[in-house]
């Protein structure tokens, strides 16, 4: 990549903070009894999750997956690698998988199947953000925050390279 320039922001933190409050309550509303896991995909969804969490008005668990599916490239390699697993089990509970970006969908579908190995009583897919014109894999997201176009996104958890997760809004990024 040659110089980037400053990030431009495509969705700010108000837009994030009450689209968040909205998925919140409805997964609450969805969800009214039984154990509820909320399964944070690292490290992307960090900061999602964070304000998802509070946003859902019921007791929930929050456990976390580490895969990559990326290098340090800003196209993906289609290799998903689980690089750190779940530490407790997820059976009979009913599992949000958060994401911060369905793009290709290789993730969220190998995640998908990963998980429906283990017993779980429900696995739903959460992400913030939904590339649909990169799509390779289709994947059902049960709830979604925004769609956006194919642009490179940073921001509120996602990087390019490692940097700009801590911004607050999400950005783009333009060579
Ligand atoms: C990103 C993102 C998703 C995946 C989506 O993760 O968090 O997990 O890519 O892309 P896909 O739909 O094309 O599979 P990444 O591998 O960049 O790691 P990170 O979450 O640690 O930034």
């Amino acid at each position: 990549m040659t110089q980037a320039t400053a990030p431009r922001v495509l969705i700010d933190r108000e837009r994030i903070r009450e689209r968040v409050l909205a998925l919140g309550r409805q997964i609450a509303l969805d969800h009214p009894d039984g154990e509820l896991v909320i399964l944070g995909v690292l490290k992307g969804s960090f900061m999602f999750l964070a304000d998802l969490a509070r946003a859902i008005d019921r007791p929930l668990r929050v456990e976390f997956l580490g895969v990559q599916s990326y290098g340090n490239a800003k196209t993906s390699s289609g290799a998903v690698q689980i690089t750190l697993d779940l530490t407790n089990p997820i059976d009979n509970a009913d599992v949000i998988v958060v994401e911060d970006i369905v793009d290709t969908g290789l993730t969220a579908q190998f995640l998908m199947q990963q998980l429906a190995a283990r017993q779980a009583r429900s696995v739903k897919l959460c992400s913030l953000l939904h590339k649909p014109a990169r799509a390779v894999q289709p994947v059902q997201i049960d709830y979604l925050g925004f769609t956006i176009d194919d642009v490179f996104v940073v921001g509120y958890g996602l990087d390019y390279a490692q940097k700009y997760r801590n911004l607050p809004d999400i950005c783009v990024i333009e060579s």
